[in-house]
Formats: C-alpha cells, structure tokens, sequence
C-alpha cells in the first residue's frame, strides 16, 4: 500500500495538488515549502477579526459558527505541540479540461456544454476562500499554484478577477511565486499577457511530448507545432516558466526520448517537469493498457534524462523537478518541506497546522457538487487531524523526495515531535545505504534515491 502511494507520490509537480494520500496509512498527502521564514504560532493580533464574510455581514449564526471553529482550532489539545508554524502557500483548483486525456486521474472533468460556469465558479471560489479564512487567519502567503484540470481556460478577466479576490482576503507577500498551469491547446497569446498583467509570474505548460504520434497516442487536443507555439509564447512573456514531459511512454524509443528533451532543452525552460508515465486506476490507460517500455528500457531513459540534463546546467532537485540554477518551484519546494497549504476549489487539499495540531481537509470533489456546498458555506467534504502516529511517515513520505533531503529541526518544527521518534527507521535506512546522514541534516543516497519506495516505506511505522 505504502509503496503504491509512494510510487504515486513520485510523479508530478502538481501535487499541486493533490496529496498524495489522504491520510497517512491509508491515507496521506504530497508537498512543501518557500523560502519564508517560520511564522510565529499566535496569529498576529492586528488581523485577530475573523473573515471577510462577517465583515461583509455574514449571518449571525454563520459568524458565530466560524467564531467558534476559530478558538477550537487553536485552543483545543491536540496529539501535537508546534513551537512554530511552516510556511503557508495557496493551491487553487481548477476542475474542466476540452477533453479527458486517458492516463489522467486528477480531478478534471470534460466540459460538454458550450462553456464552463466561469462565474459560479469565481462565486464559489471566493466563497471558499472566506469561509476557509479563520483558520489561517493573521497568516501570510508565499506562494500561489493555480492547478487544474487547465485553468488556462479562464478567461483574462475570469483570472483578473480571481487573482483580486485573494489579493483582497489573504496577505501575499510582494513577491510570492503565482504559478498558472497552461495546456497547449489554449494558447492565446494575447490572454497569456492579460494573464502575466494579473499576476501570473510563472507558467507551467503541459507539453508532454513534441512527437506527433505520441501526442495522438496520449489523447492530447494539441499537436507538435501547437507544443513549440506555446513554448514560444510562454517563454517570451515570462521570464520563469516551466515545462512538463512524459517519457515511457507508449512504444517509445529511447531515441524519441531523448529528441523529446533535446527539443525541450532547446527553449532553454528555467524549469523542467519529467514525469516517467504511470498508469493510474479507473483511467481509460489502465481499462485498455497501452503497449509501454519494459523496466529496463524506461530506466535507460531515466538515466539519460539526468546526464543530459545535469550536462545542460539543471539541477535535479526532486524525482521529477529539475531546475536551473535559483528556479526551483517554490511552491511545491513547500509541499515537500512540509509546509501548509490552504486548497481551495474543487476536490482541493489543505494541510493546515495549529498550535497542537494538524489538520487535513479535502473539498468536495465534484464541480457542480463543489459550486452548490461552497455557496452553502459548507465545501469541505472530509477532514481529519492527522495523528502524532501517522505524522512520521507523511513527513518522510514528502522530504524524502528531495535531493537535498531535510536539516533535523525541520522534522521537529514541522511535526512537533522528537527526531527519536524515527531513530530504528533511520538506522535501518542508514544500514541498507539508503540515507546519509549527520547531527543535522538527513538526505537520501543515490541507491536511497532509486529505491525511494522502499526507503519511505521504512518509515511506516509497524514496517520499522
Ligand atoms: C494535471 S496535469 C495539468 C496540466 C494540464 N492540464 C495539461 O495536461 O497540460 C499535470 C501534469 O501531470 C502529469 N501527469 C498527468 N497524469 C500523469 C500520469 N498518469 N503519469 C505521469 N504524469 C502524469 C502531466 O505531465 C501533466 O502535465
Ligand atoms: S488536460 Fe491535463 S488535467 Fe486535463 S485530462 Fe489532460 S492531463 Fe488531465
């Protein structure tokens, strides 16, 4: 089980959204943290008045209910005591696409109408927003991924709005990373620099291959010239972007692969998402598997993707991410430091940290569903306070995806608890190579790295 989610967990710099496992066990999460400083864990007293919809005049009850939600969540004991809270970043969820791709299994839906509910949705978000609001009140946000589904279906005043609305409920820090995920076929250049004017500072484009019939075979709605076009655009009207790939694919060749990176490679991206393509439960991939490179071919890949790409000045700093030099993505940097996010809109995750506790929430997942709870008031479909047993594992489970591994305090900070507390896992991952560590700082080896399934799985806790 462990080794599904932690093979899941490798895949994609989405986690943006999504966590990888709703709990930890059998449930659990994905992703990490900014540069921020720590924040302090009493919220400052100046934004001590809780949310936007009371001062708007929410309803007396309403007021009452979110006054209350607010004391309990940072009065009550809990199974965990922080000195100090991570780093907050916001996920924003985008629920449609033109067309479900077959190996997909986030939360996207076709659109079969003539457009998508733009405004009801904007409605609903902001209303999400307000209601989510006391529980990270007086705290400030570093950085902002708006996700999808292919939230470039927005329109320029659609995403305008968006992007007021949040600046308008939540403090963002002046320069915080606002990333939008982009899919080829929507390209326009001009609403791209209608995007850039909002805000957007960082695109994130689905390429996932230049090669036509791999395009076809992958059900993509854009071509190989559309691939290049959007690059083009993305690179000339923002200056941090990055671009995300698919290798293994079906019958690839090595070959292809490696004209598919060197096509990539080309545009000089500051950042690079290479994802190796799995086959995800209840997707039209996994009901009529395609025919895909064995074990040892996909490896080949693997390997020459990092040669190649630490040859052309990147830096793999995760599974999947490699970067140049100062471009890493901050906000999934923040996932996989353990930092908090707040997630809003459909089916979105949240991992928000109290005084004695830490919570998890995940919204309702359908987008009608979504729309008609949030204007309720009411969109969190699930939520549960991840105990001090499960803590460990979701911890490692994250931190142990990156290259540089983790300082020993960020293990305390982040999960209130001692470092002894994962002592017997440490020392069987020391004996087998898969870690390296001293008094402060513990990273996974290269065989650690490899065998990334199987070193998270140590820290199961009755695995030890
Ligand atoms: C949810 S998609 C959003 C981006 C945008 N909708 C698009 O597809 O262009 C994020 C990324 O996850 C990756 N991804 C999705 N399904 C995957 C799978 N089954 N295996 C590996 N990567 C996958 C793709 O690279 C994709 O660009
Ligand atoms: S466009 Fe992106 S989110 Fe939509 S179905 Fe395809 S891979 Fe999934």
């Amino acid at each position: 089980m462990a080794r599904r989610r932690a093979r899941r967990a490798a895949r994609r710099e989405r986690l943006r959204l999504r966590p990888l496992l709703l709990r930890a066990r059998t449930r659990g999460h994905r992703r990490g943290s900014g540069p921020g400083a720590e924040e302090r864990v009493e919220p400052s007293r100046d934004r001590a008045a809780p949310t936007a919809r009371a001062a708007r005049g929410g309803s007396v009850s309403q007021q009452h209910r979110i006054g209350i939600e607010v004391v309990k969540s940072f009065t009550m004991p809990g199974s965990v005591r922080l000195t100090s809270l991570p780093p907050l970043s916001l996920y924003v969820h985008f629920p449609w696409c033109v067309r479900k791709c077959p190996y997909c299994d986030f939360n996207s839906h076709e659109w079969k109408g003539e457009r998508f509910p733009e405004n009801d949705y904007l409605d609903a978000l902001r209303a999400d927003l307000e209601q989510a609001l006391p529980l990270v009140w007086g705290r400030q946000v570093h950085t902002i991924f708006i996700g999808g589904g292919t939230p470039s279906l927005l329109s320029a005043q659609g995403l305008d709005r968006m992007l007021s609305d949040i600046r308008a409920l939540l403090p963002l820090d002046a320069d915080a990373e606002i990333t939008l995920e982009a899919n080829p076929g929507t390209f326009e250049a001009a609403k791209f620099a209608q995007f850039r004017a909002s805000g957007v500072n960082r695109l994130s484009v689905g390429i996932q291959s230049f090669d036509e019939a791999h395009l076809k075979a992958l059900g993509r709605i854009h071509d190989a010239a559309q691939a290049r076009h959007a690059v083009e655009v993305a690179a000339s009207t923002f200056d941090n972007f990055n671009l995300d790939l698919m290798f293994a694919l079906p019958q690839q060749t090595l070959a292809q692969c490696q004209a598919d990176i060197e096509t990539a490679l080309a545009f000089k991206p500051p950042h690079l998402s290479l994802y190796h393509l799995t086959l995800e439960p209840n997707t039209l991939f996994a009901k009529f598997p395609p025919v895909l490179p064995d074990d040892d071919q996909s490896a080949d890949m693997q390997e020459w993707i990092h040669a190649r790409t630490a040859e052309a000045g990147y830096g793999r700093y995760e599974v999947s991410a490699y970067a140049q030099p100062g471009r890493q993505s901050q906000h999934n940097l923040n996932y996989w430091r353990f930092g908090d996010y707040l997630g809003i809109g459909a089916g979105a995750h949240s991992k928000l940290s109290f005084p004695n506790r830490i919570v998890r929430q995940m919204r309702y997942k359908h987008p009608t569903t979504f729309i008609e709870q949030a204007r309720a008031g009411t969109p969190i479909h699930e939520q549960h306070e991840v105990s001090a047993h499960d803590l460990p594992f979701e911890f490692m489970l994250n931190a142990l995806r990156l290259v540089e591994g983790f300082p020993v305090h960020r293990f305390i900070e982040r999960t209130g608890l001692p470092i002894t507390t994962i002592e017997p896992a440490l020392q069987e991952a020391e004996r087998r190579g898969l870690i390296a560590r001293d008094h402060e700082k513990i990273a996974p080896t290269e065989l650690g790295q490899r065998f990334l399934n199987d070193l998270q799985g140590l820290f199961l806790k009755d695995e030890a």
